[in-house]
């Protein structure tokens, strides 16, 4: 199962999605955004202005900078020029800063990458050589209200990560995180290959730090046997067992990064204590009213890994949920119509997604759970929030720029429909790097204590 998973790529994330509202596009209003040139001054160069927000601004940064360096404790507070900061700057502390509540702005230095020194961009993730003639989206950053989101320096995280192994276990959507870091890393240092059909595996030897990607598409258990009524073939999600295929490995890893979600949009049925509880896109009127549907399943599926990871005497490391990805469809869903063509920019608002926001909210109250449950090894838990900021990410997704498909604009299937758009993975270079730089600095705030 697990490499025609991976393999089957369209096919399999096609049949994963099923969803979505109409969107509202809202213009941007260029007001709304921060002033670019101090803010790319003390993002990229570290030089400041002078003026007394900067000033707070290059004390974070240089708390951060010096925590990373020493591998240490940050500074204590009086260090900081204190003189310069008034209450609510004084909360720049980066280990307290909710990295996920800030805006987007638009960062002329461009991306970490280009689709030229990046040698393994999915060719559905490679927007640009597939046409799309648009490329502001590879600009935007974020930045969190209360401190800054460090632009990614590759050369730290490799050392940060010397001898470390980090892994990204999920579905099409953690591979394409992965991709996205290797693509970030690659630029300072070219990784050996050293995947099996299994897993991928890459090793960056300049410091023996190495990225594993497993496929898990519900990050618990999942067989076709027949369960009770559940016929032989279907797919059967084990709502009380996490994925045995990743959880051998656990203790090996020293960075995990969860994800799931948009699977639990596909046909199956759901198992619980043995027992089959509901179904997706699937359940025999004989049987009456289900238990639960697939959004409260995926809700204790998350519960169930978590507690599992953290829970476990041999994982060292730490283990973060990064939240449930948002499309973007409009006018239709995936396989009726279904677009995200012309959008250029993020919102500034986003618009209302009912199955998004349900799933979100499950999947955070999955983890929660799983924070109690585990006690103290509770702390290994992270929650990557990234939900509400890729809700305004309407610009970043491959739409009709999927395929090199010249055509793929006015082609039409033998039904007559159009071949249907990614408005759920991420183009790149583009949003989806900014995943690393949020993992990168929860890694970060980790290690200064
Ligand atoms: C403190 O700083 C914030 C953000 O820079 C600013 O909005 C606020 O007016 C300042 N308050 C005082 C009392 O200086
Ligand atoms: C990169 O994108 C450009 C268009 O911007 C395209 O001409 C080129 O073929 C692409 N290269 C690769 C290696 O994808
Ligand atoms: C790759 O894996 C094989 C075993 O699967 C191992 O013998 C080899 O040393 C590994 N290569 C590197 C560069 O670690
Ligand atoms: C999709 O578009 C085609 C033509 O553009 C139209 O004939 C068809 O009815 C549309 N399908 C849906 C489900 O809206």
């Amino acid at each position: 199962m697990t490499a025609p998973a991976v393999a089957g790529g369209i096919r399999q994330w096609l049949s994963a999605v099923a969803l979505v509202l109409t969107l509202v596009v809202i213009s941007l209003s260029a007001g709304s955004f921060l002033p670019r040139a101090s803010l790319r001054v003390y993002l990229t160069t570290g030089a400041f202005d002078g003026s007394k927000n900067d000033a707070a601004a290059a004390a974070d940064l240089l708390l951060s900078e010096k925590a990373f360096q020493d591998g240490q404790e940050r500074l204590p507070e009086q260090n900081a020029p204190s003189a310069t900061m008034n209450s609510s700057e004084a909360s720049l502390d980066t280990g307290s800063c909710d990295l996920y509540r800030g805006e987007w702005f638009s960062d002329s230095s461009g991306p970490l990458y280009t689709n030229s020194s990046c040698p393994l961009i999915t060719k559905t993730q490679n927007c640009q050589a597939n046409g799309r003639p648009d490329k502001g989206y590879e600009n935007w950053r974020w930045k969190p209200e209360q401190c800054i989101l460090p632009c990614f320096d590759a050369r730290k995280f490799l050392e940060l990560m010397r001898g470390k192994t980090l892994a990204f276990v999920g579905d099409s959507v953690a591979r394409n995180q992965m991709e996205s870091l290797l693509c970030i890393l690659w630029q300072v240092d070219t990784p050996v290959n050293n995947g099996t059909r299994r897993m991928q595996k890459w090793i960056f030897r300049s410091t023996s730090t190495t990225i594993i990607r497993i496929w898990s598409s519900w990050l618990v258990h999942k067989s076709i046997e027949a369960v009770e009524f559940a016929p032989n073939g279907l797919d059967k999600v084990f709502l009380d067992i996490p994925d045995e295929t990743f959880m051998e490995l656990l203790p090996s890893f020293d960075v995990l990064v969860l994800s799931s979600g948009h699977w639990f949009a596909k046909r199956s049925a759901y198992i619980l204590n043995g027992n089959v509880v509901g179904g997706q896109l699937w359940w025999p009127r004989e049987a009456g009213k289900m238990q639960m549907n697939n959004v409260a399943s995926f809700g204790v599926s998350v519960e169930t890994c978590l507690t599992a990871v953290a829970t476990n005497p041999n994982f060292k490391g730490i283990a973060i949920l990064r939240t449930y990805s948002p499309d973007h469809y409009e006018g239709g869903e995936w396989n009726t119509n279904g677009s995200c063509t012309g959008k250029v920019k993020p919102l500034d608002e986003a618009v209302r997604n009912g199955f998004t926001n349900t799933m979100y909210e499950k999947q955070v109250a999955g983890f929660r759970k799983a924070v109690e449950n585990s006690g103290v090894r509770g702390a290994k838990l992270k929650l990557m929030d990234i939900t509400k900021p890729f809700a305004l990410r309407v610009d970043g997704h491959p739409g009709p720029y999927r395929s090199a498909d010249p055509n793929k604009k006015t082609q039409r299937g033998p039904d007559g429909k159009p071949p249907p758009q990614d408005c759920l993975h991420w183009c790149m270079p583009g949003a989806v790097d900014t995943w690393n730089e949020m993992l990168f600095e929860t890694i970060r705030r980790e290690h200064a204590g």
